[in-house]
Parts: C-alpha cells; sequence; structure tokens
C-alpha cells in the first residue's frame, strides 16, 4: 500500500536514533520511495551512511548543500512528501516546531510541508513531562500535528517512566493510517471484539475460542479510514491498533455496559465479539475444591447486547457477527430480522480458513431484505474494508 508514496522520516538527536533505521527499512521493502533528513545532532548517534543504505538514496544533512539540479532542497523535499515522520522527535525539535523556529533542514521541510506531519517523541521521562514540553505538544496537535506517543519503560539514561520511541510497528501503523483515504471521517464506529469470560471462582472462567483478529482488523480498518473508534475488547493477546480508544472489558455484563454507554455516541456498531451466552450463577469467592464427586454448574443467561441495541436502534447501522456450524443462511436470515440488524456477517466456523483464530475468513453478508452476498476466503483485513465499504453504502441509502 506505500508503493509510489514519498515518505520524509525525518530523524533527530537522540538514542533511539538506531530505532528508526528499522523504520526506514520497513517503509522501503513496503515500496516507498524513503528520504532520511537527519539533523545534526542525530549524527552524533547514527551515520548518514546507515540511513543512505537502508533507503537506497543518499540522508540529507545540510540546509545549505548545493542539489544536482540547481532547485531549492527544502522545498523541493517538502513538496513531494505524502508525509513527514519524524522519530524520534526530541524536545527540541518539537520546540522549534511549535514555535514556528526554522533553521536547519528538517525544520525547514517542516515548515514547508502542506501534507500530514507525524511525531514520535522519545526522550527522558522528566523531559518528556516538563510543562513547556507538554504545552508545545497540546500546541503542536492544536495545529493538526499528529503524535504516536511515547511507550512507558525503562529508559537508556537508566530512569523508569515515559519517553521510549513507541514500537517501530506502532509508528508504520501510524503512518499507513495517515495514507489511507479517509473515506470515514466523522463517523463513529464503536466495534467490539473478541471473547467475554465469565468467573466461576478466583482461578477458573467461561471462554471461548474467538481470538480478537477479526473485531481488531475492524478497528484498525477504521481508523485508517479516518473514522472515531472505539474498540470494546475481550481478553486477547493482541495490541490495539493505533489512534482507537481501547475499552478493555472481561464478562459479557461489562461489555453491555460498556457498550450501551456508548451507543448513543456512536453511528456505526460492529459487534464482532463472540460474547458467551451464560455466565455461571454463583461464581465461588474461594477455589473450588475437588470431591470424589462430579460438580455440576448452573449457568444463567447473559443479556444479548446485540438485540438491545436493535431494541433502541435510531440512526445507527447496526452489523452483527454470526458464527454457525450448520444451516448458516437460515439462521443467518432469522438473526437479521430478530435483532433488527442493517447487516449481518455470517461465518461456517467449521469450514478451514474460517471462523476463530485464523487469519483468514470465509463470510456471507446477509441483508435484511433477504439479500445475501457469498465473499470467498479472504485475509481479515481484507474483509473488514468489504464490511465498511458496505455500512458505508447503507449509510449512504438511509441519507
Ligand atoms: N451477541 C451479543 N450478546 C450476546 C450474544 C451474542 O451481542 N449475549 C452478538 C454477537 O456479538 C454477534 C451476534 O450476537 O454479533 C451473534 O452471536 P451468535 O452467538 O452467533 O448468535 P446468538 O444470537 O447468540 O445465537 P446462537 O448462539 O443460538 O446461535
Amino acid at each position: 500500500m506505500l508503493t509510489g508514496k514519498s515518505i520524509i522520516v525525518g530523524v533527530t538527536g537522540g538514542i533511539a536514533a538506531f530505532k528508526s533505521a528499522q523504520l526506514v527499512s520497513s517503509l522501503y521493502s513496503a515500496g516507498a520511495a524513503v528520504h532520511v533528513v537527519m539533523t545534526r545532532s542525530a549524527q552524533e548517534f547514527v551515520t548518514p551512511l546507515t540511513f543512505s543504505t537502508l533507503s537506497g538514496q543518499p540522508a540529507h544533512t545540510d540546509l545549505f548543500a548545493p542539489p544536482p539540479d540547481g532547485s531549492v532542497q527544502h522545498i523541493n523535499l517538502a513538496t513531494m512528501a505524502d508525509l513527514v515522520v519524524v522519530a524520534p522527535a526530541t524536545a527540541n525539535i518539537l520546540g522549534k516546531v511549535a514555535c514556528g523556529i526554522a533553521d536547519d533542514l528538517l525544520s525547514t521541510i517542516i515548515m514547508a510541508a502542506a501534507c500530514p506531519v507525524l511525531f514520535c517523541p522519545a526522550m527522558n521521562v522528566n523531559m518528556y513531562e516538563n510543562k513547556v514540553v507538554q504545552r508545545n505538544i497540546s500546541t503542536l496537535k492544536e495545529l493538526g500535528y499528529h503524535f504516536i506517543e511515547p511507550g512507558t519503560g525503562r529508559l537508556a539514561c537508566g530512569a523508569e517512566g515515559r519517553g521510549r520511541l513507541a514500537e517501530i510497528e506502532l509508528i508504520y501503523e501510524g503512518i499507513e493510517n495517515l495514507l489511507w483515504e479517509k473515506d470515514m471521517r466523522g463517523v463513529t464506529v464503536l466495534v467490539t471484539a473478541g471473547p467475554t469470560a465469565e468467573s466461576l471462582d478466583p482461578v477458573r472462567y467461561l471462554t471461548n475460542r474467538s481470538s480478537g483478529k477479526m473485531g481488531y482488523a475492524l478497528a484498525r480498518a477504521a481508523a485508517r479510514r479516518g473514522a472515531n473508534v472505539i474498540l470494546v475488547s475481550g481478553p486477547t493477546a493482541l495490541k490495539p491498533p493505533a489512534g482507537v480508544e481501547y475499552v478493555p472489558v472481561e464478562t459479557a455484563g461489562q461489555m453491555y455496559d460498556a457498550v450501551t454507554g456508548r451507543f448513543q455516541a456512536a453511528d456505526v456498531v460492529i459487534k464482532a465479539a463472540a460474547v458467551a451466552d451464560y455466565r455461571p450463577k454463583q461464581a465461588a469467592g474461594l477455589k473450588i475444591k475437588k470431591t470424589p464427586q462430579s460438580l455440576t454448574v448452573e449457568l444463567e443467561k447473559n443479556l444479548d447486547i446485540l438485540a438491545e441495541l436493535g431494541r433502541r436502534k435510531g440512526r445507527q447501522v447496526l452489523v452483527g457477527f454470526a458464527a454457525e456450524t450448520h444451516d448458516l443462511e437460515q439462521y443467518a436470515k432469522d438473526k437479521v430480522k430478530e435483532k433488527n440488524l442493517d447487516l449481518l456477517v455470517a461465518n461456517d466456523v467449521t469450514l478451514p480458513g474460517a471462523g476463530f483464530n485464523t487469519d483468514t475468513n470465509i463470510v456471507t453478508l446477509v441483508y435484511p431484505g433477504g439479500g445475501t452476498i457469498p465473499l470467498p476466503q479472504m485475509d481479515k483485513e481484507a474483509l473488514a474494508h468489504r464490511i465498511l465499504d458496505r455500512v458505508m453504502e447503507i449509510r449512504k441509502e438511509q441519507r
């Protein structure tokens, strides 16, 4: 997806400068034309040769270096760029841009750029929390600059806290998000994902095989397309996608509260979560000890969150999922009506390449009027975009 894109990677003087080598390499491998611009301090940490080799073209370091064709270097670079990413971004570059200072190649490019600019701060925790730095970050955000927040952990200076350069994967994802066509800007999408877990005693719970991959793919795809995304997720091993509001929950009851509490704010709700239909009637306060006898656990019904949303539905586009093992189409057609849905994504979880814990899915889209669209096997990311395309069509028809 980065083929044909021109990306300027600004590297400023922090110990995390070495990590940008990985970012440059990933962007180059994905087909982008990568132009690295290093500040003087950055060159104290990594040599331009590293970046020239990884990007396949000379790293730029000097505002006054005569370009071979006699053109104005910083204006040329700023004009050709689809995106500028500054990783790592020091307190100094944030301060300079926030105050309108342009005194070297990178700061003049940022000043001249009309494309999105993404800052990835990395510095000592006290520097990061310094009120001046925080004020500069707020100013830059208000002005429309983008940020990938630093992570927390052990910093190079030995201190613990916020200030580590965000994971390169997250920065890469942030870049992809900014470059995607923004056809969902202004749309609030609430996605549920993963399983729910219902407590049996302090050490045991009832859950299901959902990995959360489909829901996370939907959240990521919607964020890329510019939507405001709220991801309500049961326990999974996945990292929340960049730029989404993440609401972790455990039980179906917690998911019910999280979803119904946010329903009014949502324009689209996609319920990809595999919600437990039942929970133990009583969760034991202490660990249940084994006895020679068999154990009977009484289960009671959880509320059906999707059915409740169907009853409350106003302007929202409501999308459900159905995991079936037999008579897929008939069950799906019944569910789409019973739950008052605009679209149901039905999959036969017994097919190879479909359902839980796979990277691909095979689904049939089912509409309330009885229409169906069977889709071929595709990866969950591609399927997420197909579902969002249909959602946008439904929104258009409703207006
Ligand atoms: N769902 C929900 N709340 C529940 C159970 C399910 O919101 N308590 C939602 C799921 O997120 C999914 C859809 O309902 O979008 C379908 O779930 P599924 O388990 O396939 O269907 P059920 O309606 O629960 O029916 P059954 O288990 O009998 O197939």
